[in-house]
């Protein structure tokens, strides 16, 4: 059976429930390409110790195109962390779901999350990881929303900042959809308002 791509057939179900689309498939691309330099200059020569932490299900799609652009040696340890129960941005505490089965003590420890909103999962991981004496802590995160991120949470590595708005899209869900469409788009607001 032959695979149609042709948007009719290919997007059905996801193109007519999106506003706009903020980043597309290829800005995508050369933005993680760039962060991932970033991120390999300050880690070479320690990357043997480096352990990214990808939070999940939202750092699905970014973590696995960021870590190929790593070219050493370094593990990962995958942390399932949720904070809505089907709604959007608003209401919730943190949960950890999954606890990591890597060792952090004394080895570089990089989070890696979708987005930044009001910063409480970041918080939570990162205070939950500093107590296991990993030699540093860093926090990179795909996208960020400057208005409501706390200002006293500092996120090293920074794809783009966007305004208030709910997003979609590069592993970015809606009640657990739209995580495999391409692009980094908003909803119609009438979908979750
Ligand atoms: P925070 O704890 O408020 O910073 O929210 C972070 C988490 O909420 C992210 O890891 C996402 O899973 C989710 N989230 C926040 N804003 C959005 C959005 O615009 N679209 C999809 N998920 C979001
Ligand atoms: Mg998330």
């Amino acid at each position: 059976m032959s695979c149609r791509r042709d948007a009719g057939v290919y997007n059905r179900g996801m193109e007519q429930d999106i506003d706009r689309t903020l980043y597309t498939r290829e800005q995508i691309d050369r933005r993680v390409t760039e962060l991932g330099a970033q991120i390999a200059d300050t880690y070479r020569g320690v990357s043997a110790d480096l352990v990214i932490v990808p939070v999940l299900t939202g750092s699905i799609i970014f973590v696995a195109d960021l870590i190929r652009h790593l070219p050493f040696k370094m593990r990962i340890g995958l942390m399932t962390v949720s904070r809505y129960r089907g709604a959007t941005t608003e209401g919730g505490a943190t949960q950890i779901l999954r606890d990591l089965t890597v060792d952090i003590k004394d080895r570089h420890v990089l989070v890696v999350d979708d987005i930044l909103d009001t910063g409480n999962t970041l918080r939570t991981v990162s205070e939950q990881l500093r107590e296991r004496g990993p030699a540093s802590l860093r926090l990179c995160t795909l996208l960020r929303k400057p208005s409501k991120a706390p200002k006293d949470l500092v996120a090293d590595f920074v794809g783009f900042d966007i305004e208030d708005v709910f997003v979609v899209g590069y592993g970015l869900d809606f009640n657990d959809h739209y995580r495999n469409w391409p692009d980094l788009s908003v909803l119609r607001p009438e979908l979750y308002e």
